[in-house]
């Protein structure tokens, strides 16, 4: 019994001696050399308490309570020109990620960052890394926010992205993405995808209809086809398809009443306007702007239209009725 529990103290020692062997400080000096040591970093100096002694400035580090770091936070540095940190692919505790305004960093994320696999958020903003490779995300099954805005990659989204059970937030906005949206994205009761300023090709997948979205942001890419299965799916929010090529008719589309931002602008999007839009009685943004749509706009009850609102129903093919001037009606004939 007793030489048991030695057995296990000694094997619970043994593991925790092992974990403070990896001394996630040393690394951090590592990841601050290949930045090229800028001077935003400098506290960063041989020995330092990084777990939470640190003043938040340029970065920022927290720890579990075994002294690993858990969340790695790195931003607005000018240093000179590097690739990505690949020092940070050891930081095998690291639950959060975020790489902010880092102009200079350059290349490929390195497809060691699936060492890491108990992220669940990965932020990169405003940098100029440009490529994601196909294996990027074979083992990130924690992975539950993905935040990768205004940088420069190129290529399609990897396939190993779609394998993720817990991810519910998709931001990849203002890349230079390209291919197909894949199936599958995004998992769970309340999910957000956010595609906007890329170059997706190919219509939004009918898998879509049975995910529950609650934001869907395609704005700006090269889209085609008829999305419109999903105005009227349940606890749906936001639209935007504005600035695509979509081609479907509209007359008949049903709007799902929790919908509060529907935006259309800018496609081929042809037919009459649905009776269902003036039956929304919530706040409601919608723009119709630069379609082909024709005929009567329907009118709404509770917030009849205003001559304002006139912009967004404008550049169509033949729309009529208020906010737009009156339909023209044949007379009785002499
Ligand atoms: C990172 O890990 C590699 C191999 O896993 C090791 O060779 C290297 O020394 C580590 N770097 C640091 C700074 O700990
Ligand atoms: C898009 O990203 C580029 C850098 O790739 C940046 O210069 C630009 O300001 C971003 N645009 C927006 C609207 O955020």
């Amino acid at each position: 019994m007793s030489i048991i529990f030695y057995l296990l103290l000694l094997s619970s020692c043994t593991s925790s001696v092992l974990s403070t062997d990896v001394n996630d400080g040393l690394v951090l000096l590592k990841i601050k050399e290949q930045l090229g040591n800028p001077q935003e970093l400098s506290n960063w100096v041989e020995g330092f308490q990084f777990c939470g002694g640190l003043p938040y400035g340029s970065g920022n580090v927290e720890c579990t309570s075994t002294g690993r770091v858990r969340f790695l936070g790195i931003q607005h540095i000018k240093g000179p020109a590097a690739p990505f940190p690949e020092a940070i692919c050891n930081l095998t505790e690291l639950q959060g990620l975020s790489l902010l305004s880092l102009y200079n960093l350059y290349g490929p994320i390195p497809s060691c960052v699936n060492q890491l696999s108990n992220l669940g958020l990965l932020n990169i903003q405003n940098t100029g890394l440009s490529s994601l490779p196909e294996s990027l995300f074979l083992n990130h099954q924690k992975l539950t926010n993905l935040i990768v805005t205004s940088n420069v990659f190129s290529g399609s989204i990897p396939a190993s992205l779609s394998t993720i059970p817990t991810l519910y937030y998709v931001d990849l906005t203002n890349n230079s993405l390209k291919g197909s949206i894949p199936p599958d994205l995004v998992h769970g009761q309340y999910t957000y995808l956010f595609l906007s300023d890329n170059r997706f090709t190919g219509e939004i997948p009918k898998s879509y209809q049975w995910l529950p979205l609650s934001v869907i942001d395609v704005r700006n890419n090269k889209l085609t086809g008829d999305p419109s299965f999903l105005f009227n799916k349940e606890n749906i929010l936001t639209i935007d398809l504005s600035h695509n090529n979509f081609e479907f008719d509209f007359s008949n589309v049903e709007i799902s009443e929790t919908l509060s931002y529907l935006q259309l602008g800018f496609n081929k999007i042809y037919g009459k306007i649905p009776q269902s839009i003036a039956s929304t009685n919530r706040f409601f943004f919608l723009d119709l702007r630069d379609n082909k749509l024709c005929g009567e706009i329907p009118q709404r009850q509770d917030f009849p239209w205003q001559p304002s609102d006139a912009s967004i129903f404008a550049d169509n093919k033949c729309l009529c009725g208020s906010p737009l001037p009156p339909c023209y009606k044949a007379g009785p004939a002499p």
